[in-house]
């Protein structure tokens, strides 16, 4: 989750490309860069780490001047974040300009082939030397024949200093838009529609596989075949403050919307050797601390059951801030993972820094490269892209799914798994964007119900196995959001003390996605309903004929495997959580009382 913008007109580009930058700094914001043509069509690249205004300052001391320029604000995800890292990136003859955001899964092998050596760590270098080392004098047709070989997920605009009077594009699987002004003679490329609106409201959506050029006279594009489209374009009728949020109400619910591309771009990372364990310490791991905080926390609860149950590996999940000031004793070949959106919580740093003075063996999951508790021990990122909203959600279910892509590595590691078991898991991953995508139309459903929820002031979440784990994120996340007394319980354990508490006006929000487990949860649905509670459920396909009748409400999820079923019945808990808030009048994004990142021990 980068920012990309492009500009080609007739006054300075630097001022126009800043100003869209700014836009979407949303998007991510660990430096930033822009590369302009001045008027002797050369190259001018200017890049600077950390927010925009440092950017700005390098600007002030070496001007970049030229009418035609492209623009990049980075978040992370190939090497950390620096001035040397930043984008644009540049061919070996340094006359060609990249920008990029996304991922690249084959650069390694297709450096490898081209024979160069790269002054980054990024992926996005690789992309500017095979555009210069395929570079047949028409960069659209280049682009497309670069297209071919690139893997994974891209927008990519490019300058090159052989055809000063174009700007050139090019999308696969991440957003990218054109935009361009007859009145003005001005054209546009950005990722987002927020860096464009103030220039055009006409825009014209890229789609998979085609590449573009924009110049001063209009725009054009082809498919990967070469031949043009002839795309509508889009009015775009949002103000600023929305078009930031592309056109949701929240940030929290454009993340909810961004979980099928988070989890497309996580699973992305499994290749080759990406956990950094190897076959020896894998069949030596004895057991697995995971400490976090929150929502984290959560996350680590799921990750400690598959772990025992993929890699047969003992594994607990623990409170941060109270794992640093526990006497835990350490068993040999005990590791450790701390679970992190920000990677700069105090208690979960703290915790891991324990860990380590304890002489285990650490990791740590985060969303953020080059964070404090990456810089610490060896990372493993999420690829959820920046979150803005104080609740968690893309994070999460990704931080969820890293946990078990760990657990069939692990498990295929240490022999207790098959090749085909694995596969099957890894397949069954593979459907999760598309399940994702299915799961969040049941938005307008649970609208309707909470319109109908009136004064309901307690809920309770129950769900057994790894529903468990999912029903005490649902219950962090509604009431962190909405104000909403709500608390979670393993639902076996309703009968020995909560159950006193349930009568008319309680609701029961019940997570059913485990089939073995689905009559024991149907019994706990009749128990609450016999004292007057409501119940909501959430289960998956095949199991909504049997529950739909114990059910004030059911919302059904597409069917899916043991493992992964839970990560997308979260989607719907999250919308239940954000359709309270707005129906509460809440502020969603910035709850009272809490702050995104908690970098103090108490606050
Ligand atoms: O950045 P972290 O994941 O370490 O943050 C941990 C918690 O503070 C965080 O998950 C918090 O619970 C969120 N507000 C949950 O939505």
């Amino acid at each position: 989750m980068c920012g990309i913008v492009g500009f080609i007109g007739q006054r300075q580009a630097a001022p126009v490309l800043m100003e869209g930058l700014e836009k979407l700094s949303y998007r991510g914001y660990d430096s930033a860069g822009i590369a302009v043509l001045d008027e002797r069509g050369k190259l001018l690249i200017r890049k600077e780490e950390g927010r925009i205004e440092n950017l700005r300052s390098v600007l002030v001391k070496k001007p970049a001047n030229g009418c035609a320029g492209i623009g990049h604000t980075r978040w992370a995800t190939h090497g950390k974040p620096s001035r040397l890292n930043a984008h644009p990136h540049t061919d070996e003859k340094g006359r060609i300009a990249v920008v990029h955001n996304g991922i690249i899964e084959n650069h390694e092998d297709i450096r490898r082939k081209l024979g160069v050596s790269c002054i980054s760590q990024t992926d996005t270098e690789v992309i500017a030397h095979l555009l210069g080392a395929l570079y047949d004098g028409d960069m659209q047709h280049t682009l497309l024949r670069a297209m071919k070989e690139l893997k994974g997920s891209y927008a990519l605009a490019v300058l090159c200093e052989t055809e000063p009077e174009k700007l050139f594009c090019a999308r696969q699987q991440s957003p990218l838009v054109m935009g361009f002004s007859a009145d003005s003679g001005e054209g546009h490329i950005a990722s987002d529609i927020p860096a464009l609106i103030r220039h055009t409201r006409d825009v014209l959506i890229l789609h998979d596989g085609e590449a573009g050029v924009v110049t001063r006279e209009g725009m054009r594009v082809v498919n990967a075949d070469g031949a043009a489209c002839h795309h509508p374009l889009f009015h775009v009728g949002w103000d600023e403050a929305s078009a930031e949020k592309g056109g949701f109400a929240h940030f929290m619910l454009k993340e909810i919307h961004e979980q099928p591309q988070a989890l497309r771009d996580t699973f992305a990372c499994r290749k080759g050797d990406w956990l950094p364990i190897s076959k020896q310490e894998a069949q030596d791991m004895q057991m697995v601390t995971l400490a976090a905080c929150g929502t984290a926390y959560h996350a680590a609860l799921y990750g400690a059951y598959v772990l025992e149950k993929l890699a047969r590996i003992r594994a607990r999940a623990e409170i941060a801030s109270e794992y640093r000031y526990r006497d835990v004793p350490v068993s040999e070949n005990e590791w450790f993972v701390a679970v992190s959106q920000s990677g700069e919580t105090a208690d979960t740093l703290a915790a891991l820094q324990k860990a380590k003075a304890m002489g285990m063996r650490t990791l740590a999951v985060c969303n953020v490269v080059g964070s404090g508790m990456a810089r610490e021990t060896q990372a493993l990122c999420t690829h959820a892209g920046p979150e803005m909203a104080v609740a968690s959600t893309k994070a999460y279910l990704t931080q969820v799914q890293m946990f078990l892509m760990m657990a069939i590595t692990l498990g295929g590691m240490r022999g207790v798994i098959s090749p085909a078991e694995a596969e099957e898991r890894w397949r069954q991953m593979s459907l999760l964007p598309e399940l994702a995508t299915r799961t969040l139309q049941t938005h307008a459903q649970i609208e309707r119900f909470v319109s109908r929820l009136q004064g309901c002031e307690h809920v309770f979440f129950i769900g057994r196995g790894l529903d468990y784990a999912l029903a005490m994120e649902g219950a962090l996340k509604l009431k962190e959001v909405s104000y909403v007394f709500s608390e979670a319980y393993a639902a076996g354990e309703m009968k020995h003390g909560p159950i006193a508490l349930l009568e008319k006006g309680r609701l029961v929000a019940a997570c059913i996605t485990q089939e073995k487990l689905a009559d024991k949860m149907i019994s706990n649905l009749q128990e609450a309903r016999a004292r007057g509670a409501q119940v909501l459920a959430v289960c998956t396909e095949g199991l909504a004929e049997r529950v739909r009748p114990h059910a004030d409400e059911c919302v059904v999820i597409p069917d899916a495997d043991e493992y992964t079923a839970p990560m997308l019945a979260a989607i719907p808990l999250q919308l239940f959580a954000y359709s309270m808030a707005v129906a509460r009048g809440c502020d969603v994004d910035k709850p009272r009382n809490l702050a995104k990142s908690v970098t103090v021990e108490e606050w």
